[in-house]
């Protein structure tokens, strides 16, 4: 009859491609039982917004049936986020698993229709996620919602964010009167505001927090970087050389910070023709490949030049929640998941270095009381 050792050795064949490890030993196989040949375990994936999810599962059948004298198989497939920052570092905001910044060099490129769009992607893959639309100089995030008369609430000191297409959202434009007098708030004020929208909201548990920066280098992406542990950055750019050359300086900028790149994604990439299907590269070819071999850092997806993508922002009908069958709809679910993927190696990353700092002091303990004693 097969024992537990047996299936955990073939199961620890099957390797995450995402993070290159074997899903034994990352802890994915949960609840295993083995009662007289009827197998039973969970298999708990990293994200469920993983591009690998149907992969891992379909080898981990696969491994289970060259099992001999197997009389049944029962599996359960679930997702749970790896925390892609230190949670220790950070009690102000310990029940958001992964903070990413979506930034950019320069302004206009997408990064709020980018951000919102990503948002609603991870959402419905089942994740729970917040939108913080932190450009207090000219929010966008409640036109695209159509939210313009949105309001916010605060209970017990905290703010509330608003509930829309199943996110979480919080924007200054929520805050009418105060918004139009941002243009003249400098410094220390823009910095006490986003802190405050950070740490004094009731996000409840998030998977995601999606941060819409406004464009460069200004004092909000470096308030965002220095205030709180995040996962990572994000950085937006178009195609054309304006664009993808200024963003080098943003990626420079959070570099020197320590802040992780998550990646790049390449927005208004090509245009589709509608009558010939062609791809046309209107805003020349290969921007953000540039930056992902200059800086290497992974180059996570190209969103289409679309009509459909401009008018779903204008009009409040985000095409991620009316059009989801698109071509556009699906390059944004492609490029949500290679980020999911990338706050899943950047958490890995993360809880090995816990875990080896962790053996090197429980070891310079040990080292203590060995020269105590001796
Ligand atoms: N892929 C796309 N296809 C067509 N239009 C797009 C696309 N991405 C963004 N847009 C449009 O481009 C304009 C600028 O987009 P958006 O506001 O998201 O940029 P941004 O980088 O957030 O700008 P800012 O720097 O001002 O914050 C908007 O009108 C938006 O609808
Ligand atoms: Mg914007």
């Amino acid at each position: 009859m097969v024992a537990i050792d047996q299936v955990l050795e073939k199961l620890s064949t099957v390797i995450d491609p995402d993070l290159k490890k074997d899903i034994v030993s990352m802890g994915m196989i949960k609840d295993l039982e083995l009662n007289d040949g009827n197998l039973k375990f969970t298999l708990e994936l990293t994200t469920p917004a993983c591009p690998f999810n149907v992969e891992i599962e379909d080898d981990v059948r696969k491994v289970i049936a060259e099992l001999s004298d197997l009389k049944a198989f029962d599996l359960n497939v679930t997702a749970k986020v790896m925390e892609g920052r230190s949670l220790e570092a950070d009690t102000q905001m310990a029940t958001v698993k992964n903070i990413i910044g979506v930034a950019s060099g320069k302004g206009g490129v997408g990064k709020s229709t980018v951000s919102l769009n990503l948002a609603l992607a991870l959402s419905q893959t089942g994740a729970k996620v917040g939108l913080l639309d932190a450009d207090i100089y000219g929010p966008s995030i409640p036109l695209m919602l159509g939210m313009e008369d949105g309001s916010m609430e605060v209970e017990d000191n905290k703010l509330q964010p608003a509930d829309v297409n199943g996110l979480k959202v919080v924007s200054f434009g929520f805050f009418a009167d105060q918004s139009k007098q941002a243009a003249i708030y400098r410094g220390p004020i823009i910095s006490g505001i986003l802190k405050q929208f950070l740490v004094d909201t009731n996000w409840s548990e998030l998977d995601y927090l999606i941060v819409d920066l406004p464009p460069g280098t200004g004092d909000i992406p470096l308030t965002l970087a220095q205030t709180i542990p995040i996962t990572g950055i994000l950085v937006i750019t178009t195609p054309q050389d304006v664009a993808s050359n200024v963003a080098v300086k943003a990626v420079s900028m959070f570099e020197k910070l320590n802040v992780p790149i998550i990646g790049v994604i390449e927005n208004m990439s090509h245009f589709v023709c509608p009558k010939c299907d062609d791809k046309h590269y209107i805003f020349g070819n290969g921007g953000a490949k540039k930056i992902s071999e200059q800086f290497k850092i992974p180059f996570l997806g190209e969103i289409p030049l679309n009509y459909g993508i401009m008018s779903g922002s204008d009009s409040g009908k985000p095409i991620m929640s009316t059009n989801t069958d698109s071509p556009s709809a699906e390059a944004f679910r492609a490029s949500a998941k290679n980020v999911a993927a990338q706050c899943s190696i950047i958490a890995s990353n993360l809880q090995e270095e816990m875990e080896s700092e962790s053996g090197d002091s429980e070891s310079s303990n040990e080292d203590s009381t060995n020269n105590g004693t001796s």
